[in-house]
């Protein structure tokens, strides 16, 4: 059935005149690769739960609870980062539902990542926004929403927690399309509050969709219609509720604009649909949504050129480094996005950076229910490759073209502090570790000019302990984190004799950076607009493409 649904939407593509995006191989327009954002608390965790329940990753409800609990505190977080099985296996989960594969990649929790989460969001098509129905758009939220529109990424929003007391569904909707700017249009729409919920009308498929109370993990009881006066509709919903329901439906097809899945793969319209994910309620339908509305794998932005799904060649980029997983192994798994063609493993693949050959030959895919060598993936697809440090965030693979994708950027950290090992003979060691951090995007570490010792900068002050802890645990090397001098960091770009004379007369802000970069360092944002002015010839950057 996979298969001939594949055919059929190939054969509708290729009819869809229209359309001036490539037709895929059905194999890749299949795949489906989105991110949940979400507010700590809205349900990300119990959302993520049932989809793999429904994909038939796990086998019953449960089994991915702990991690959202180990989440929440401080100290089970970081023993949860020592558990690096754990957050590996999590980072990536991959799932058939429907005759879609479902890449779902995770987003760091922890609202101190979000350089990380940027990344993440660099290496999806699409993301799913849960809000909670009581309090609607959280700071996270829309600081997440804020990331994927820099991308146009097409958003579904789930809107849980139905079956607690929420607020009113057109308040809801408002404050979306106020607080983010986005236009939203209702795929259900929920009868009842509360106590009182009794379930949705679906708009996209004129359906009821009944939730069961008693049972949670029993998905809902749908009711087929002929709009809004079937009169099977009173059979299931009472009369005052009904009559709401009618009104309300009314009044949301005059006011709010009506579904356009243009607009949603353009970025400007988010369908959203009301449940509850503890009680399996609109999860289905929702994965429905993403299967049939969401976007096929996108072409991926690179130089020279763009590097589009459908291409034989198989290429791909890293977007995020785990590292340590066993410390007695030092190693590291890259996880890379694929950007075209189809893989097989054992292909020897282009490091495009060090224009060596690569010889993939044990590929992990996230299947959630636990790690799999990944025999084959298709543009789309996350895929997890071991190596001992050669693959970096924003490296290109290809099956030889000079490629580099472009548009994964590090961030000027907004934290800076000296880090010292404990023991001063250990300086090597030290310098080793944070290198080893910083290649995984964990933090930037500068090297001053003049001074001795490390400045290492980050985007939220809870990283300067997850680092500390993970310092002593991988290499046995406790290290102090202390206030530094400076507060902003630049990467000063322009032509080399400029920055080599400027280097010259501000040796004592200049850093390097793990690159060789050269990195300006100062604690007054009027010194940056001074330079800025003096310097025409010179950039002071507070991002800077990893490549
Ligand atoms: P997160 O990953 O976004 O942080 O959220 P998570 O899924 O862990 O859910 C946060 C809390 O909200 C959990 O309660 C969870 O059970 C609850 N929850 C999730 N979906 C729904 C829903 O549809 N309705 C209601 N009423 N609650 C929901 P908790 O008390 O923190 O944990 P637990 O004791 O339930 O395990």
């Amino acid at each position: 059935p996979i298969a001939r649904i594949g055919a059929l939407a190939y054969i509708l593509r290729m009819l869809d005149h229209s359309s001036n995006s490539p037709v895929l191989p059905p194999e890749i327009a299949r795949r489906r690769t989105f991110a949940i954002i979400s507010h700590p608390d809205a349900g990300k965790t119990t959302l993520t739960e049932k989809f793999l329940l429904y994909g038939g990753a796990i086998q019953m409800a449960g089994q991915v609870r702990a991690k959202g609990e180990a989440r929440r505190t401080r100290s089970d977080f970081m023993q949860m980062e020592k558990d690096r099985g754990i957050s590996v296996s999590a980072s990536a989960m991959s799932f058939d539902f429907d005759g879609y594969r479902f890449n779902l990649v995770d987003t760091p929790g922890h609202s101190d990542f979000s350089e990380d989460t940027y990344r993440t969001l660099t290496a999806v098509d699409a993301a799913v926004m849960v809000i909670d129905g009581a309090k609607g758009v959280e700071s996270q939220t829309q600081k997440l929403f804020e990331v994927c529109r820099l991308r146009d990424l097409p958003i579904m929003t789930f809107c849980n927690k139905m079956d607690r007391e929420s607020r009113d569904t057109f308040d809801i909707i408002d404050e979306i399309q106020e607080n983010l700017a986005i236009d939203v249009t209702p795929a259900s729409w929920p009868i009842g509050v509360g106590r009182d919920f009794i379930g949705c009308y679906d708009m996209l498929n004129d359906r009821l969709e009944l939730m069961d109370r008693a049972d949670r993990n029993k998905v809902a009881k749908t009711v087929r219609l002929d709009g809004l006066d079937d009169p099977k509709m009173a059979e299931h919903v009472p009369q005052d509720l009904l009559a709401q329901l009618r009104e309300e439906v009314e009044m949301a097809r005059e006011l709010l604009p009506p579904f356009d899945r243009k607009a949603l793969l353009e970025g400007t319209l988010t369908p959203i649909w009301f449940g509850s994910a503890i009680n399996s309620f609109g999860v289905k339908e929702l994965m429905d949504g993403i299967g049939r509305y969401g976007p096929e794998p996108q072409p991926q932005s690179a130089t020279p050129r763009q590097i589009s799904p459908d291409e034989t060649k198989v290429s791909g980029f890293v977007f995020k480094v785990q590292a340590n997983m066993d410390p007695k192994h030092r190693d590291r798994v890259a996880f890379v996005r694929m950007a075209s063609g189809h893989f097989k493993r054992g292909m020897k693949l282009t490091h495009v950076r060090s224009k060596k050959p690569m010889a993939i030959s044990n590929p992990v895919l996230f299947l959630a229910s636990d790690r799999e060598l990944a025999e084959e993936a298709w543009a789309g697809d996350i895929m997890g490759i071991p190596n001992h440090g050669q693959l970096r965030i924003g490296d290109t693979l290809t099956e030889g073209e000079a490629l580099r994708v472009t548009g994964i950027p590090s961030f000027a950290p907004e934290l800076l502090q000296t880090c010292r090992a404990g023991d001063p003979m250990k300086a090597k060691h030290l310098e080793k570790a944070l290198m080893q951090f910083s290649e995984e995007g964990a933090a930037k570490v500068f090297k001053p000019m003049l001074s001795s010792g490390f400045i290492v900068g980050v985007v939220g002050q809870l990283q300067f302990e997850v680092l500390a802890s993970r310092i002593e645990l991988e290499y046995g090397l406790p290290v102090r984190f202390e206030p530094s001098q400076f507060t902003s960091a630049r990467w000063v770009t322009g032509p080399q004799a400029a920055i080599d004379k400027f280097v010259n007369v501000n040796k004592g802000h200049i850093a390097e950076d793990n690159d060789g970069d050269v990195v300006y360092l100062t604690r007054l944002q009027w010194d940056i607009d001074r330079i800025e002015r003096d310097h025409p010839e010179l950039t002071l950057n507070a991002t800077k493409e990893m490549m």
